[in-house]
């Protein structure tokens, strides 16, 4: 058992705390913000992820967690003090790294007993070098020479619980074996292969396992747009070509692209990174420009439908980035929300979990309780985010309640022939869905 600070109460250092909590660690929390403080020692979280709550109310209650603002208080006779605040993008596309290294210096002068860093916050290359040598620490070697480990999270929102107990690997950079084994001993009992790596190397890791994942993500979306014209469904070439074990399964899920705190940052700062050092990144350059061109080619498909956008009444099902969260950050939805306003339209919306912050985003917006509350008297409906409770819709019972039955769905969630046999005229992403179901008859679509 160890004693373990974590320096940021957001989504990576909450699921860390309550993640190594449940390994049987003992941890402070700290974070600056005094309202969230107060939040968090009422188990009130800043964010809404699946067993985030009970396990952090859980440990609170057994005094195995506690919040507080005080880095002296939090790091007395601590062994590790992880890091996990976040590096958004600054204007340039560099990651604004003030607040990570404000945590450092704070960290550096409160601490009374030697300490391992671990770094969990996404950082450039070469970051670990800089916090070591803001550390002013002896180059002889020694064990208190190299105690900043390099830990990249992996945790994917909605998912975040199960994916820290669950990586597929832990990555561990450090200097050091001696330091890094230390850190790779505090996850033992989850029994998940460790790789250890230098600083450098660990934190590269991280951004590439993003950009691929990303670059995934687009080919298929662009993929899609060829398979349209072609008259293919996407959705049946993705699943047959990720059977191929050397391209896999995942992340081949065709529609209105990727979003979040993630991936755009994270392509982002790579590429500046390979400028920085003199190296094309023309890949990394084509895949934001596939993502970024979703929206509009959505937006696009529901004008070719409707014929017009101006004055038009859409239902927008889904706000959030992806299902399971209510995160907005770069969510292909707002974006196609924002864009379909710019062209006259009229909105009405719907997400499971993210209305109350989407109100704070959208303005013009009305927004509905229900899916069914969302479509009616819509000209079209937009699905925007996979939210599983989207496949239970009784899809016949929807387009009954709108003003006429234009269907898009931005994640390839249904069966184009099922959502016809419910009366819908069905649009997806590169479902080749004309050539199946016959070209959509556009004077019946149009007023
Ligand atoms: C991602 C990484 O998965 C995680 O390892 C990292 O730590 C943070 O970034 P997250 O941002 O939570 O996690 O989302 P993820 O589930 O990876 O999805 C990212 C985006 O890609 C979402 O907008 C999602 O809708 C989209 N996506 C995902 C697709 O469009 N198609 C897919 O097949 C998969």
């Amino acid at each position: 058992m160890a004693d373990i600070a974590i320096v940021g109460a957001g989504f990576v250092g909450l699921i860390n705390a309550v993640g190594l909590a449940e390994l049987g660690h003992h941890v402070a929390v700290i974070e600056a913000d005094e309202n969230k403080v107060e939040s968090l020692s009422r188990d009130r979280m800043p964010v809404y992820e699946p067993d985030l709550q009970d396990l952090w109310q859980a440990h609170r209650k057994a005094g195995t967690i506690h919040i507080t603002a005080s880095y002296t208080e939090a790091l007395a006779d601590r062994q590790f003090c992880f890091i996990a605040v976040g590096t958004p993008a600054g204007l340039d596309g560099v990651p604004d790294l003030r607040n990570f290294y404000a945590a450092v210096d704070t960290i550096v002068a409160a601490a009374s007993n030697p300490l391992t860093i671990v770094i969990k916050s996404t950082v450039p290359v070469g970051t670990a070098e800089q916090v070591q040598a803001r550390m002013a620490l002896p180059k002889n070697g020694s064990r208190n020479a190299a105690p900043v480990v390099s830990n990249p999270e992996f945790l994917s929102e909605g998912r975040g619980v199960s994916d820290f107990f669950h990586p597929d690997r832990i990555i561990i950079g450090s200097d050091s074996r001696e330091v890094g084994g230390d850190v790779a001993q505090l996850y033992a009992a989850t029994g998940v292969p460790e790789v250890f790596c230098d600083n450098r190397t660990a934190e590269m890791i991280k951004y590439v396992s993003n950009a691929f994942l990303a670059t995934k993500i687009s080919l298929i979306n662009e993929i899609a747009w060829i398979c349209e014209h072609l008259k293919v469904d996407v959705n049946g070439v993705a699943a047959a070509v990720g059977m191929d074990n050397r391209i896999g399964p995942a992340f081949l899920r065709a529609g209105l692209g990727w979003g979040g705190s993630c991936f755009p940052k994270d392509l982002t700062a790579l590429s500046r990174m390979a400028s920085q050092a003199g190296v094309s990144h023309d890949v990394l350059d084509a895949v934001a420009t596939t993502n970024h061109r979703q929206p509009r080619m959505l937006v696009d498909q529901v004008k070719d439908l409707l014929g017009t956008l101006d004055g038009k009444t859409i239902g927008v099902l889904g706000l959030s980035f992806k299902p399971g969260t209510n995160d907005l950050r770069d969510s292909p939805s707002i974006s196609l929300t924002t864009r379909l306003q710019t062209e006259g339209c009229i909105i009405r919306a719907y997400d499971p979990k993210a209305m109350d912050d989407a109100a704070g985003v959208l303005s013009g917006v009305t927004f509905c309780a229900s899916a069914y509350e969302t479509a009616r008297g819509c000209d079209a409906v937009v699905l925007a985010t996979d939210w599983p409770e989207f496949k239970e819709l009784d899809l016949k019972k929807l387009g009954s309640l709108m003003k006429q039955p234009v269907f898009l769905d931005g994640r390839n969630m249904f069966d184009p022939q099922e959502a016809s046999d419910a009366g819908l005229i069905y649009s997806g992403v590169g479902r080749g869905h004309s050539a199946r179901l016959g070209r959509i008859d556009r004077q019946s679509v149009h007023p």
